[in-house]
């Protein structure tokens, strides 16, 4: 198999991995698709949704002075005036094959000639990556609008709000997450690169003789954040952008990359935007966005370091990370031959199930009431599932799929003793826990 083919398949067993066990659906699948957009499915919204509060508590909780925002995805197109987004800042140079008629972004070519048909292109065109709309009934330009294609603005937009009502002072983050969409040219490598996805990010502003050094203190944290949740140290690194591919805003750039199974690519942004978007909101807006320092008495535009990184291609990163075929399967059995089978390791926090309740067997109606009476007890505190069908063997190996943590089983000594099985997903380990004490010690294990 060549290097370009293994990278493939790769890609393609998790594409289809993902799609299999409902973490991930391509959007619009029933009428063909629409591309570069696609659906969490019931395991990949749990997951999402704790990765977010996972970076959310990062930020306001294990961070001082960073307080959080949601604003709205459509603003006054004069704020993505002011912000250069209108502008050449924002816009990919596009060129199209004569023949096939496909687009790529020039930066993508090797040389002038298609690389799908070996077809003539054009000559390289301008192309804004903003999605429009239009507010109101009337279709005109005075009713148009732009879908937010980052979440940062609606952060400047409240800088004086936030300042006003919360009492914070410089050095202060404000962090938001929320959904941004970008008409790129050529979607690809599945949820890496789409026209709608999520955005965690954190803007820091600080006076500007401390920006360097925020800058990289940003850096390190962020390096050290996604290392808390399994991703290795050898599949990150950051790598610095230079001046002439770097954002419109960009004083200084570095990109935090993860080796994805199709090579090296972004994952996280860092920025030193400076004092661009709060200068520029100033001057188109009339509304002085300067910081007044009381202890100097001196007024000026805070320097601003951003920290963004997109959900999906994160969760693609981590499910690439967790991600593990074990020829054979996990235990040794003289039995039949076994399959291949597979392991989601993924970190105990992010998982999106975090454990499954099974009765040992499902004809005997006392133990299915009490496996059910677990599974009630504990799901107003997890996310948890219940299943009974199939041999209990194949139950594990469903769970392993998914990477749920924890298995409870529920056998006939539980009746009599009030105790379960509780099997740890990494080690296989089954050890005999009460009843009552199932809550307490699974939520201090979550916890590592
Ligand atoms: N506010 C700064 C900003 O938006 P960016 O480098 O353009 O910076 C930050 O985007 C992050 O957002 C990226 O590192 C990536 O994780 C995510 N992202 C950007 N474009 C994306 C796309 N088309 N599809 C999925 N994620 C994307």
């Amino acid at each position: 198999m060549s290097k370009e083919e293994s990278k493939n398949n790769s890609v393609d067993k998790i594409i289809s991995f993902c799609k299999r066990r409902g973490f991930i659906f391509q959007s619009s699948a029933i009428y063909g698709g629409l591309g570069g957009f696609y659906d969490a499915g019931p395991l990949g919204v749990e997951m999402k949704k704790n990765l977010k509060e996972f970076w959310w508590k990062e930020m306001t909780q294990n961070h001082e002075n960073i307080v959080g925002l949601d604003s709205s995805i459509l603003m006054n197109p004069k704020v993505l005036q002011a912000s250069g987004h209108l502008s050449a800042g924002f816009a990919d140079t596009l060129m199209e094959c004569k023949k096939c008629h496909k687009r790529f972004k020039k930066e993508e070519l090797k040389n002038d000639s298609c690389p799908e048909c070996e077809g003539e292109m054009t000559d390289p065109k301008k192309f804004n990556l903003m999605m429009k709309t239009f507010i109101g009934p009337l279709e005109d330009e005075a009713s148009v609008a732009y879908l937010r294609p980052e979440t940062c603005q609606g952060i400047y937009l409240n800088f004086k709000n936030v300042l006003d009502s919360m009492r914070v002072k410089i050095p202060f983050g404000i962090c938001q997450i929320g959904k941004s969409f970008r008409n790129e040219i050529n979607p690809k490598n599945f949820i890496f690169r789409t026209r709608e996805f999520e955005q965690m990010e954190m803007q820091w502003f600080c006076h500007p003789n401390k920006a360097d050094e925020f800058f990289e203190y940003w850096k390190e944290e962020r390096l050290k954040w996604y290392q808390s949740f399994g991703i290795k140290k050898e599949k990150l690194r950051a790598t610095e952008v230079p001046k002439t591919e770097s954002a419109h805003y960009a004083r200084k750039q570095v990109d935090i990359e993860y080796l994805f199974p199709f090579g090296w690519g972004e994952i996280e942004g860092i920025h030193n935007r400076g004092d661009w978007d709060l200068s520029n909101h100033s001057k188109h807006s009339g509304e002085d966005l300067m910081y007044f320092d009381e202890k100097t008495g001196k007024k000026y535009f805070p320097y601003i370091i951003e920290t963004s990184v997109g959900v999906e291609r994160l969760s693609f990163a981590l499910l690439a990370e967790a991600y593990q075929e074990i020829e054979g399967g996990r235990t040794k059995t003289t039995k039949s031959v076994k399959k291949t089978e597979i392991l989601l390791k993924i970190d105990k926090k992010i998982a999106p199930i975090k454990i499954a309740v099974l009765p040992l067997v499902k004809n005997k109606p006392e133990l299915v009431k009490k496996a059910k009476d677990v599974y009630v007890a504990l799901k107003t505190h997890f996310v948890c599932r219940y299943d009974e069908t199939g041999s209990i063997g194949r139950r594990y190996r469903r769970t392993d799929e998914i990477g749920v943590p924890f298995v409870i089983t529920v056998d006939f000594d539980s009746l009599e003793q009030h105790d379960v099985t509780l099997r740890d997903r990494d080690t296989m380990n089954q050890e005999r826990i009460k009843i009552k004490d199932l809550v307490n010690i699974i939520k201090e294990r979550l916890k590592d």
